[in-house]
């Protein structure tokens, strides 16, 4: 059975656009992306969802008082549709335990530092990149993990290194663990995931051979 996909985003999307490209080459094995949701109204992710000819809908996260419920509402859309996967790609807020009790190690983060470096609440955007570069690190990149309830916490599927170049900005060094790792590893570990090829065993995730 084909696993249904959703993409969690919040703003510019081009960690959607890897995916919608993977999926257009048969890169992503055993799924395929049946929703994109945004948290916020007029984010450009939701114009590559339209070019793509997948479907999205809004849950804004303004219309809540509470990130608990902004997830309520979350879940609910989630589950309406069925879906077996969540990609949080480019989500940023923190959702609350009702996500991983409805999705218990079948949400995936892409997070732009190597965790646990640089990561949990108040680490999102670029401001991980300001504070790898203030930190004066000479190695950085991107990690995809499992959601559980600790933020940036959970068991790690794939990571890849990026180094740090002189005279790097927050901008240039964002864009280029975006080119060079988050754009390869979420779609690789979305379809490992889908393939049936994870095994969470506590913090570690094993990689199966094909079957
Ligand atoms: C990406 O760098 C993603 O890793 C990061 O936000 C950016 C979103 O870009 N996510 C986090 O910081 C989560 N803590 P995108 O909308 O172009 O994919």
């Amino acid at each position: 059975m084909m696993k249904r996909i959703a993409v969690l985003v919040s703003g510019g999307g081009t960690n959607l656009q890897a995916l919608l490209d993977a999926q257009a080459h048969g890169e992503i094995k055993g799924g395929e992306i049946v929703l994109v949701l945004s948290s916020a109204e007029g984010a450009y992710a939701l114009e590559r969802a339209k070019n793509a000819g997948v479907d999205s809908c809004v849950v804004a996260r303004k219309s809540f008082d509470s990130n608990r419920a902004m997830t309520q509402a979350i879940v609910k859309e989630l589950q309406g549709r069925n879906i077996d996967l969540v990609v949080l790609a480019g989500f940023l807020h923190i959702l609350t335990e009702e996500m991983v009790t409805a999705y218990p190690n079948a949400i995936l983060n892409v997070h732009p530092a190597l965790i646990p470096s640089f990561c949990g609440a108040g680490y999102y955007g670029l401001k991980v990149h300001e504070k790898a570069l203030a930190y004066g690190v000479k190695v950085s990149g991107a990690t995809v993990h499992f959601v559980t309830e600790e933020p940036d916490g959970g068991p790690i599927v794939l990571q890849k290194a990026v180094a740090v170049q002189e005279g790097d900005t927050p901008e240039i060094l964002q864009k280029r663990i975006m080119q060079e790792a988050e754009w390869v590893i979420l779609p690789q570990a979305v379809s490992l995931f889908c393939e049936d090829r994870l095994k969470v065993d506590g913090r570690t995730v094993h990689i199966l051979e094909h079957s």
